[in-house]
């Protein structure tokens, strides 16, 4: 579904990603670990036409999507989750939610919405609350809701675990695995390795802007490099 092939990104001088290759299959959920400052977000940005590419290929449904702007992207259905989740905390939740819902001219947006309610209804409790006045689990389901508003093939997650609780966290990732069972794919970028690993099929491993590992997910969970750098252990 999603095919990256030796890309390159900087900024000036500093090289945040070189020479990058991965793939990620319809209906999998696929994860990328990596310490603060690896390039994750880079990565993610770049798919989603947000980056400035230096070198190299970006497809998705076999269209080269390497130069598309990120309206175009999005409107090819994948829907990114930044980091720190992006919201507009002076709007409300169902305000929020419809926001995801701009690629899309069809006619059921209200259906939809209801549907996110069903698998959160927190937010049904505040949707007309401003989304700044939300706890960061909430604002996080916020987050996730509205990237589903645009009904993509492909979920972009970046850090979904940072600044959270670990039972929120939990909840989260729950979550993440009820929409992979639903047929999204999905491809997540933590820091957290050993969430990522446990709930994804496969993994790769950034290191100062190269892929240094990949595999299936429990593998690399049981392998010794990966547990000395990434697990504490
Ligand atoms: N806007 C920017 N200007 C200059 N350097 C940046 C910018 N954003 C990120 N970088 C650098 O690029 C590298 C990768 O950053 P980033 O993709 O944010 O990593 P991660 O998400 O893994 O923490 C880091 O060295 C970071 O300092
Ligand atoms: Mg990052």
């Amino acid at each position: 579904m999603l095919k990256i092939d030796n890309l390159s990104c900087n900024y000036k001088q500093i090289i945040a990603l070189s020479d990058v290759s991965l793939h990620i299959n319809r209906g999998e959920i696929v994860s990328l670990i990596g310490a603060n400052g690896a390039g994750k977000t880079t990565l993610l940005r770049a798919i989603s036409g947000l980056q400035k590419i230096r070198d190299g290929k970006i497809y998705f449904d076999e269209n080269d999507i390497t130069k598309l702007e990120s309206h175009d992207v999005a409107k090819l259905g994948i829907a990114q989750i930044p980091e720190g989740r992006g919201l507009f905390s002076i709007l409300s939740v169902e305000e929020n939610l419809r926001l995801g819902a701009y690629v899309r001219d069809d006619g059921e947006v209200r259906s939809d919405i209801e549907k996110i309610y069903a698998q959160f209804p927190t937010l049904r409790e505040k949707s007309q609350e401003y989304a700044g006045t939300l706890s960061g689990g909430q604002q996080q389901m916020v987050a996730v809701g509205r990237a589903l508003m645009s009904r993509p093939k492909l979920l972009l997650l970046d850090e979904p675990s940072m600044g959270l609780a670990p039972i929120i966290v939990e909840e989260i990732f729950e979550v993440i695995k009820t929409l992979r069972d639903s047929g999204t794919t999905i491809f997540i970028v933590e820091q957290n390795a050993f969430l990522a690993l446990s709930v994804t099929d496969r993994a790769y491993v950034l290191e100062n802007g190269k892929i240094v590992m990949s595999g299936d997910s429990l593998e690399l969970l049981k392998d010794e490099r990966v547990k000395e750098a990434y697990l504490g252990a």
